[in-house]
């Protein structure tokens, strides 16, 4: 495709250093922890597309329809004639962002993903629908690598999905600050968050009776056997949500159904598990809208407009640099 193009920050030797670090520094660790970025192989995004899809996971859709109600008025303010869209995975929800700056002078669409499969077919089908755009795809990790992202244009910055919430407050500050400081006046940030709501609702969107998430959560493990040779017995481990109110947050983990040994040969690494042993996988941040703008403001952006569905369920946080 013409207007395609793709530029790769993660070449093999960087991933499998970060990958052998974060196992290692997670598995050594009391409790132990495994590193979330790694969900995300081409496996990894097509259950998160499932994810998305099972009636439980209300975020989706929910600001699927803020986005419907209000693109048009994003895309004014903004002003932004390049989209940079942060952990982008299958850009669906995009479409109603880049139809609205389209009308509006868009010139280039930069989706940046640590997953290079997904990220590929989303770029291509998005160069195929919008022949006028300039599609650059980048594959990076946007914990590391926004100093790498090309600077042209009045650029909005897309983080959607609740995404941020992934992150633990501290490298979310460091995260927001670093994002801050890749930006000029007038940019601006989207940001998509999952709001605090009834506990009922936040565990079902995160332990789907389908088993969806607990094959997401447990792939962490088929990634590290893959890639670092190890012999985990995913079936072996049980996914865990559990809601954490003086956090805010939904802890996922991989709870041991059995005392078992899991040999990481790659890493020279023998790790030993008790019967109901949790190690922590995710945390999914839920947040409040005064204290999530002052976070943004902390980070030297000025918020600019809060959007929420009827429910109160998700916002979108439109914030200027
Ligand atoms: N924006 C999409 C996908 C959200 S899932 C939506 O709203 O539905 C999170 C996405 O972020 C996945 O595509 C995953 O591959 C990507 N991701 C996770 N950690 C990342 C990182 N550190 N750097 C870049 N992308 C990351
Ligand atoms: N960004 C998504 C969220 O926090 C990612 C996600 C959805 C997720 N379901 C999950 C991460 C289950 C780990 C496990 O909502």
């Amino acid at each position: 495709m013409p207007n395609v193009r793709l530029t790769d920050h993660l070449d093999p030797a960087y991933l499998r250093q970060a990958l052998e670090n974060d196992v290692r520094s997670g598995l050594t660790s009391r409790p132990k922890w495994l590193p979330p970025k790694w969900f995300y192989d081409a496996a990894g995004s097509d259950l998160f597309t499932r994810i998305t899809r099972l009636p439980e996971y209300y975020p989706t859709r929910r600001e699927l329809s803020i986005l419907r109600a209000h693109a048009t008025d994003v895309a004014v303010r903004s002003g932004a004639d390049t989209l940079v869209e942060l952990g982008s995975g299958t850009s669906e929800k995009t479409v109603l962002l880049l139809d609205a700056l389209a009308d509006r002078g868009l010139r280039a669409y930069l989706p940046v993903d640590v997953d290079a499969v997904t990220l590929g077919e989303a770029a291509e089908r998005v160069a195929a629908r919008y022949p006028g755009i300039e599609v650059h795809a980048v594959c990076a990790d946007f914990e590391r690598h926004l100093g790498l992202l090309p600077r042209t244009g009045r650029r909005m910055v897309a983080f959607l999905g609740g995404t941020i919430g992934n992150l633990e407050p501290a490298p979310r500050e460091v995260f927001l600050k670093g994002l801050r400081d890749t930006l000029d006046p007038g940019d601006s940030l989207l940001l998509g968050a999952d709001l605090v709501k009834d506990t009922g609702r936040l565990v079902a969107a995160y332990d789907d009776p389908a088993g969806v998430t607990a094959e997401f959560n447990r792939n962490v493990l088929r990634v590290i056997n893959r890639e670092l040779r190890a012999d985990f017995d995913p079936d072996a481990f049980e996914h865990v949500a559990r809601y954490d109110e003086g956090d805010d947050w939904i802890e996922m983990r991989l709870r041991a159904t059995r005392a078992m040994r899991a040999h990481v040969a790659d890493l020279g690494l023998d790790v030993a598990f008790a019967a109901g042993e949790e190690m922590r996988t995710e945390i999914s941040a839920k947040f409040r809208p005064e204290p999530l703008a002052a976070e943004l403001e902390a980070a030297g952006f000025t918020p600019a407009e809060l959007y929420t569905d009827p429910a109160g369920d998700f916002a979108l946080l439109l914030a200027m640099a």
